[in-house]
């Protein structure tokens, strides 16, 4: 395995590592993103079990100990399984995360403690970066789910949001409504909570440029159209379930 490396946006990097075993014949990729700034973040920390991988390539643009923040989406091994691998790493580094995250899992698993993030809150990052958390409790999953917008470049990274198989391109400007569909038909990864329709539609009002996917490609465009398109779709998914079980 190799962890491919690409900027997509200004002064954020896309590291990528494809899996041919997951979901085969298409495999399955997983996404870290690294902020540049005064203050880096990085959002996931991907698996544990790829930690040297990861870190091998954030050293390829800045040493890891220089690492500031550490962030992502909710609390599973592929967001945050090397957590505490990277917090021995780089010393100033804290985790942060929202509030439920903090006291139903990271306050006692992460090494050191977290910095509590409030739904909204930003980090300046320094350098022009601003990131701003956000909470989507149990979108896609988990309740302590959350996602982050980087300010200055109308960067969306969303997470597990679009998830689609397959080794893309590093970034798109197509569809990835109709793979995230594919996806979710197959996996069935989602909670199908009554908000989460509305709590992916709410997320358009940042009107992101680039949508930052975890598991596939960077998107480039109207992502707040691309937003409302795939909220559309679960709300249809669970229309779909609740007459089934009316
Ligand atoms: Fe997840
Ligand atoms: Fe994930």
């Amino acid at each position: 395995m190799n962890t491919k490396i690409s900027e997509i946006a200004d002064g954020i990097y896309r590291l990528s590592t494809f899996v041919p075993d997951i979901a085969p014949p298409a495999g399955f990729t997983f996404n870290q993103f690294l902020v540049l700034g005064d203050e880096p973040l990085m959002f996931h920390t991907g698996l544990r079990k790829m930690f040297a991988l990861n870190r091998d390539a954030v050293s390829r643009i800045i040493p890891p100990e220089r690492l500031r923040w550490i962030a992502f989406g909710h609390y599973e091994a592929d967001e945050c399984g090397a957590m505490n691998e990277w917090l021995a790493v780089a010393p100033n580094a804290e985790v942060a995360h929202g509030q439920t995250g903090c006291l139903v899992s990271l306050n006692d698993m992460a090494d050191r403690a977290p910095r509590v993030l409030q739904d909204g809150e930003v980090i300046d990052l320094g350098r022009g970066k601003r990131v701003r958390y956000i909470d989507t409790p149990h979108t896609p999953h988990g309740w302590d789910a959350g996602v982050m917008f980087e300010e200055s470049t109308g960067t969306l990274l969303c997470g597990d949001l679009f998830t689609q198989l397959g080794d893309g391109p590093s970034q798109t400007q197509g569809d990835i409504v109709g793979p995230a569909i594919v996806a979710e038909d197959l996996f069935q990864y989602s909670a199908l909570a009554p908000g989460m329709g509305a709590a992916i539609r709410a997320l358009a009002k940042f009107n992101p440029r680039t949508l930052a996917l975890m598991h596939g490609p960077s998107f480039t465009g109207d992502g707040a159209a691309a937003l409302r398109a795939l909220a559309d779709d679960y709300d249809r998914r669970l229309r779909g379930r609740l007459s089934m079980a009316a």
